[in-house]
């Protein structure tokens, strides 16, 4: 009898459960089957009263089922109804046309990277990767930085606690996409000529509108008998007008950096006024990075000639020259994932 029972107990509620049409139908018949005076408890309350052991611990194992059984059925139908509830349409027009799904793209820094690349790509430049986290050898001192040089104070840099390499010192995070020029030169066993593209993040210890502890570098390197000034002019006017528009102009302005010599920063004529000087701009030119001949001291590092080979280098900020060409007033932007920056781009 008891077996019979439990069947037909639990058939009832599987048959009720997904009859019902509403949340409160389904409450009421939770009530009615797991309630405290519920059918299940009574059937259990029969239970007790059997004499013959084994027949208790048998019954008792299947009501548990057909309770389990029940509460899943019940959970089920629960969230049926509720994602009945959001399908509003009454009727299905197969004619009509499909709702399109929302279709995502690159974020514009990758966007960005895959056009630097192109853009240098076409002059022969080979983009290749280097260590984010690497040794104070090729971030400093193979760039003519012997420790506590106090050139050094212009990169804020973050040090990685771990055990000091016997010959390249520090482990530390890249502050500059520079550390590439003498792996560079190594990877191609100081045989120039060497057209390197290095793009890959930085580290510095800097924040405010313009700066974040991490951002985005590409350094250019070439290296060749005979490489003169002219020839980092030449790329860095094609580099101009490939990002920034036809008639783009670059302007190399005396500086100092401990690896090239002569260094330079690097201008470009202001989009706005075409040079003649605006509000944003002032000068009518736009600071755009770093550049100089590589200093014999590096090329020395990397194994290879002075004497025979030279070489120019040039760095520069991949989220300055977005937000330069897209009047972008806040670099965070390029991080906090917000749909209505991202689409625009
Ligand atoms: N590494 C320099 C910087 O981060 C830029 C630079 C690169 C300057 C190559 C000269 C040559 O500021």
């Amino acid at each position: 009898m008891l077996p019979e029972l439990i069947h037909n107990l639990k058939n009832e509620a599987l048959a009720l459960i997904s009859q019902t049409k509403n949340a409160k139908e389904l409450e009421d018949l939770r009530i009615s089957f797991l309630g405290r005076k519920g059918k299940i408890n009574q059937l259990f309350a029969q239970i007790l009263q059997l004499t013959n052991q084994q027949e208790k611990i048998n019954f008792g194992k299947s009501l548990n089922e057909v309770k389990q059984i029940i509460q899943e059925a019940l959970a089920n139908q629960s969230k049926i109804l509720a994602s009945d509830e959001e399908t509003t349409f009454s009727w299905f027009d197969p004619t009509l046309p499909g709702v399109k799904p929302a279709q995502g793209h690159l974020h514009l820094l990758s966007q960005a990277i895959e056009e630097i690349s192109e853009i240098f790509g076409q002059i022969g430049f080979v983009r290749v990767r280097y260590p984010e986290v690497d040794w104070d050898w090729y971030v400093f001192e193979a760039l003519n930085m012997p420790p506590g040089h106090p050139a050094r104070d212009e990169w804020e840099t973050f040090f990685v606690e771990a055990p000091k390499h016997p010959q390249f010192g520090e482990m530390v995070l890249s502050t500059h996409t520079s550390n590439g020029q003498v792996r560079e030169m190594e990877r191609l066993k100081a045989k120039p000529p060497i057209r390197m593209l290095n793009l890959a993040k930085c580290y510095r210890r800097q924040q405010d509108n313009t700066h974040t502890l991490m951002f985005h570098q590409f350094e250019g390197l070439v290296i060749d008998r005979n490489i003169k000034i002219i020839h980092l002019k030449g790329v860095l006017d094609y580099f101009g007008q490939a990002w920034f528009g036809a008639g783009v102009k670059s302007r190399l302005r005396p500086f100092h950096f401990q690896f090239t010599e002569p260094s330079f920063e690097v201008d470009f004529t202001c989009l706005n006024c075409q040079g003649k000087g605006c509000r944003s701009c002032k000068s009518g030119w736009l600071e755009i990075g770093g550049a100089g001949m590589v200093h014999p001291k590096v090329l020395e590092a990397g194994g290879i000639d002075s004497r025979q080979f030279r070489g120019f280098a040039f760095g520069c900020g991949v989220e300055r020259l977005l937000m330069l060409r897209h009047q972008i007033p806040n670099i965070r932007l390029f991080y906090e994932n917000d749909l209505r920056f991202l689409e625009q781009f």
